[in-house]
């Protein structure tokens, strides 16, 4: 579908499907190198944005690992209110292990950061971000983001797996949102 209507706002294809998988298949590849020799790494797959990010990535990954999927919360509406809650529903342990984050995106980098400071905490051996995409624009802190599939300019997105106040999840292709 070229547009969606979500609640009040009209939305645009920005980016295709096809151009998703491809960018997933570039950002596996240099996972599956960087972590070809490691002790079976586990990714955390942040839901709910991440859900469709993180089944396309892991049919792409060639080792084996493990996944969890974990909850946040830091967004209302079309602006993040930069406010963290903590990690719910991580019933892993993660004292010791080589763990891959996946976001669907990294905007002001908030959520990273203070998920990345809580895995610190719970003594992971190393922790990676591995985001589909990234506003390089509107990213304000020092985390490094290892992985980034797609960058895109400091637009509001939704459409695979990303949404508009929790509607537009379900779309295969990404939407900018398109003022008429
Ligand atoms: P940050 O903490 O500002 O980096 O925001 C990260 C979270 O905000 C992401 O995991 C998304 O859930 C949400 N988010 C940021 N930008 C967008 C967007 O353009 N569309 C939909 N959700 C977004
Ligand atoms: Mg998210």
């Amino acid at each position: 579908m070229e547009r969606i209507k979500l609640h009040d706002k009209e939305f645009k294809v920005i980016i295709p499907h096809s151009q998703i998988q491809e960018s997933i298949k570039s950002v596996a590849k240099q996972i599956n190198n960087d972590y070809k020799n490691c002790d079976t790494p586990l990714f955390l797959s942040v839901l709910n944005g991440a859900f469709m990010f993180s089944a396309d990535l892991m049919k792409n990954i060639d080792f084996n690992c493990e996944i969890s999927f974990i909850k946040l919360s830091s967004y209302s509406g079309t602006e993040s209110t930069g406010v963290v809650n903590e990690i719910i529903g991580l019933g892993t342990e993660l004292n010791g292990r080589d763990v891959i984050v996946i976001e669907d995106i990294v905007d002001t980098g908030g959520t990273v950061e203070n998920l990345h400071d809580m895995l610190i905490k719970k003594g992971v051996k190393s922790v990676k971000i591995c985001t589909l995409l990234l506003k390089p624009d509107a990213y304000k802190k020092d985390i490094p983001i290892d992985y980034a599939a797609i960058r895109i300019p400091n637009d509001f997105i939704v459409g695979y797996g990303l949404d508009y106040d929790e509607l537009g999840r379900n779309y295969k292709d990404i939407y900018v949102l398109d003022p008429k």
